[in-house]
């Protein structure tokens, strides 16, 4: 599989392409780490990524948890971390993230930036930029 990067430049009534294809590379690449300013689009992405793994979960971003699981109709799992609360990566040790990262189960994590150097690599990587009230810029790539 080659993922050259892939740009892309949707609306949110797009977003099908997107979340198509990194589905289609989550066969791959179990982890996803999205990148974008407050209110980019992070959340909306991984709802449609969620649906289109085929779960039929409601996808909400965590609040009171750093992370949501969800599981997929073959009853994987599929989770879910907002880490823009997270205040250090000591945190991150304290919830265990290793077993969510190198487990079995797909992990789609906003605010990756806080704990940069515990991504795991081979992973994916998703940057949204917003240019207009109504469109936004996807930037797809691999990271190995
Ligand atoms: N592809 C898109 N095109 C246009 N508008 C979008 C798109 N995706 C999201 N939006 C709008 O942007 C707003 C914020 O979306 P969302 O909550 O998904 O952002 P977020 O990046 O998760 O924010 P946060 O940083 O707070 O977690 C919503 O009002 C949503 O409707
Ligand atoms: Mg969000």
């Amino acid at each position: 599989m080659n993922i050259s990067e892939q740009y892309l430049h949707l609306t949110q009534s797009q977003l099908d392409p997107v979340a198509k294809a990194v589905a289609a590379y989550i066969q791959q690449l179990s982890f996803v780490a999205i990148y974008g300013e407050m209110g980019s689009g992070k959340t909306t992405l991984i709802k449609a990524i969620v649906k289109e793994l085929k779960s039929t979960n409601e996808v909400s971003s965590p609040t009171f948890s750093l992370v949501n699981e969800y599981t997929d109709n073959s009853g994987n799992s599929i989770y879910h971390f907002d880490l823009y609360r997270l205040r250090s990566i000591e945190e991150a040790y304290d919830i265990g993230y290793e077993e969510y990262f190198y487990g079995k189960g797909v992990c789609l994590v906003e605010w990756p930036q806080v704990i940069e150097s515990l991504l795991p690599t081979p992973r994916l990587e998703v940057h949204i930029s917003t240019h207009s009230p109504n469109t936004r810029d996807f930037l797809i790539k691999s990271v190995n």
